[in-house]
């Protein structure tokens, strides 16, 4: 369970301070499909960063599973997250001199498994995203749809049981971003909670329930299936 309880967030080391969030509460079950939708600048990359424990607010609580992440030390957020939190991004922050093998490594290495481990669970997450024929390759070495995918398996590589997804196919073509959003998709039905943050009604449509950032404040929609994102009056 993900939970925000009267988020603000203002940020305040540039002039003028930004009031991104204000009084902002959610909840997020397990198992949940979200998508999150507001126009640019809204706050959706913010907000996205205070649930995964990557970015305090400037007041308020955010909880994963009871726990109140932004009251722990930062080296245990880090392990919170670590263990519970998967980012996917729009730009995949793929290691660029890595190979597509080691960058699924990485968080495995990481988080202690021994070299063979991390090869084999690696390995096998890479063939899952049908990638099991480029395991050498570097990221400049594959198509964005394949360093996506790469991405994904990385994101998979310590079980995550939440997915917070930032644009993820904010730079694909639309059979690529149909494919990735297919992929978000099995991992909710996997049991996974996924976040979905998105500029593309098609995309947010796949979602089980969509919320919408609008000047600061969030509304909750119902199911998405029935509702226009871009034209629906904001509030
Ligand atoms: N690190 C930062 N420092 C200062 N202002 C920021 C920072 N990140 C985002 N902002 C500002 O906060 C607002 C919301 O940004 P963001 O969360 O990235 O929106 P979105 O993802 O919806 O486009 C924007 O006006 C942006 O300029
Ligand atoms: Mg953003």
């Amino acid at each position: 369970m993900l939970k925000m309880e009267a988020v603000t967030k203002t940020y305040n080391h540039r002039r003028p301070a930004i009031d991104v969030l204000s009084d902002v509460s959610l909840e997020i079950t397990q198992g949940d499909f979200v998508s999150i939708v507001g126009p640019s600048g809204s706050g959706k990359s913010t907000l996205l960063l205070m649930l995964g424990g990557m970015l305090s607010p400037s007041a308020g609580r955010v909880e994963i599973d009871g726990q109140s992440i932004y009251d722990l030390a930062p080296d245990q957020r880090a392990a919170l997250r670590g263990r519970k939190i998967g980012f996917v991004f729009q730009t995949f922050s793929l290691v660029p001199y890595l190979s597509a093998l080691e960058n699924v490594q990485m968080p495995l290495l990481l988080a202690g498994f021994d070299e063979q481990d991390q090869k084999k669970r690696a390995v096998r997450l890479l063939e899952r995203f049908g990638l099991g024929d480029r395991l050498e390759h570097k990221p400049c070495e594959l198509s964005v749809g394949q360093q996506q995918r790469v991405a994904l398996a990385r994101m998979l590589a310590n079980d995550p049981g939440v997915i917070l997804a930032d644009e993820p196919t904010g730079s694909l073509d639309p059979e690529t971003s149909a494919q990735v959003v297919g992929f978000l998709d099995q991992m909710n039905q996997d049991g996974r909670t996924v976040v979905m943050v998105t500029h593309d009604p098609g995309v947010a449509s796949r979602a089980k329930r969509t919320l919408k950032l609008y000047d600061g404040r969030i509304s909750h929609g119902g199911t998405m299936n029935s509702i226009s994102v871009q034209n629906e009056t904001p509030m």
